[in-house]
């Protein structure tokens, strides 16, 4: 195909107009040397974060989700991973830059974590209970009888029938459903500004989830709080976030509001995710699978990393590296996206990227 010609537009790191955003990523880049190489795990992350806002960050196995998020509270194992570059401003001052006393401070405070797995991240030997008044005697002490007025008035947020009773469980004698509950009331616990939540529901079954996910969005209409969302479902995305991350390749392809997103996906790999979805509020979508290989993480990016698998590509694709650009309300990482390609009104996509299918349960 012919390939359109590029207009410039500013870059979407250029400071956002308007309110100062809760928490500003820009050019999060980190690596892992490992004794197969460097593996090239997230490469030159920027995105803002607005109070009260709802985050989607989706994109297949490997794409980089988790690790962005948990380099954004250094919570990455050091070695083999190292934060090569980059900044994230939050509360004025930049995570990756400041003591680690205070960021001890900023991590399970004023930034709740909610990790993959409940059972590894619960300790298997003390009480739930036990287990939110520590988070409170680190991050908001007080008198003994208020943090375990506090944990039971938690676990009541939540959800949790007989909290009284349970605050007095360990983490195996509570259902998948409840320990994540518990994960969340934690994560709650000092009232935190954003909360990250890193697959949070993936391993309930379809009615927890969809309980969990009613009580974030009750929490961040009560609370007020940002939410950062990683996921593998698009129905969570669609019924849930405010806006969407696209990731690839450790790389930002897309970020755009979710009603535009779903309306008219623009990156080729959004639309490849997107093409198979019966409808935009249907639960328990997951992810498609889009033929080829997920890219060679072990070099730098410098080219398009999706350009092996897109239909579209041509030359430039494959030589030079696009950098996430503002298109009018959103940005694109993608060369053929100029305001008259691929991304353009009633533009015609033809077949769904590489023949689209469904992705398993564990992807
Ligand atoms: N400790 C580590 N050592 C080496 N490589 C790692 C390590 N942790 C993550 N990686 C690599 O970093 C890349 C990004 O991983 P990440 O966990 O962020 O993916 P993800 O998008 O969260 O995937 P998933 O959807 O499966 O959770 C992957 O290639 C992964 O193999
Ligand atoms: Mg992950």
């Amino acid at each position: 195909m012919t390939p359109p010609t590029m207009t410039e537009a500013p870059p979407s790191d250029a400071p956002t107009a308007g309110a100062t955003p809760a928490l500003s990523v820009r050019n999060l880049t980190t690596r892992f040397h490992t004794q197969d190489g460097t593996v090239h795990a997230v490469n030159g992350v920027s995105f803002d974060l607005s109070d009260g806002e709802v985050l989607g960050v989706v994109g297949e196995s490997g794409s980089g989700k988790s690790v962005t998020m948990m380099s954004l509270l250094r919570l990455i194992p050091s070695p083999p991973g190292d934060i090569a570059a980059g900044e994230a401003v939050f509360g004025g001052e930049d995570l990756l830059a400041m003591d680690l006393d205070d960021l001890r401070a900023v991590r399970g405070g004023k930034v709740g974590f909610i990790f993959q797995d409940p059972m590894t991240s619960l300790n298997p030997v003390v009480t739930v209970g036990r287990q939110i008044v520590e988070s409170l005697e680190v991050h908001d002490p007080g008198s003994k009888k208020a943090m375990w007025a506090r944990a039971l008035e938690l676990l009541q947020l939540v959800g949790i029938p007989a909290a009284e009773d349970r605050l007095r469980c360990y983490p195996h004698e509570l259902s998948g459903g409840m320990r994540q509950r518990v994960m969340i009331a934690i994560a709650l616990a000092c009232n935190p500004q954003v909360l990250v939540a890193d697959e949070p529901t993936t391993a309930l079954d379809v009615t927890i989830q969809a309980q969990i996910l009613e009580l974030v969005k009750e929490l961040r209409s009560k609370l007020g709080m940002a939410v950062i969302w990683i996921t593998h479902d698009l129905g969570v995305v669609a019924g849930l976030v405010d806006r969407v991350l696209v990731m690839y390749g450790g790389q930002i392809v897309e970020d755009a509001p979710v009603a535009e997103l779903y309306a008219q996906p623009r990156h080729p790999y959004a639309h490849g995710l997107l093409a198979s979805l019966p409808s935009a509020n249907s639960r328990g979508t997951r992810l498609v699978n889009i033929l080829g290989q997920p890219p060679d993480l072990r070099s730098e990016p410098d080219s398009c990393s999706f350009a092996p698998r897109c239909p579209h590509a041509f030359d430039r694709c494959h030589s030079e590296n696009p950098v996430l650009t503002d298109v009018g309300g959103r940005s694109v990482a993608c060369w053929l996206d100029d305001g008259r390609g691929l991304g353009a009104e009633g533009a015609d996509w033809g077949e769904p990227v590489g023949g689209a299918s469904a992705e398993g349960e564990d992807a």
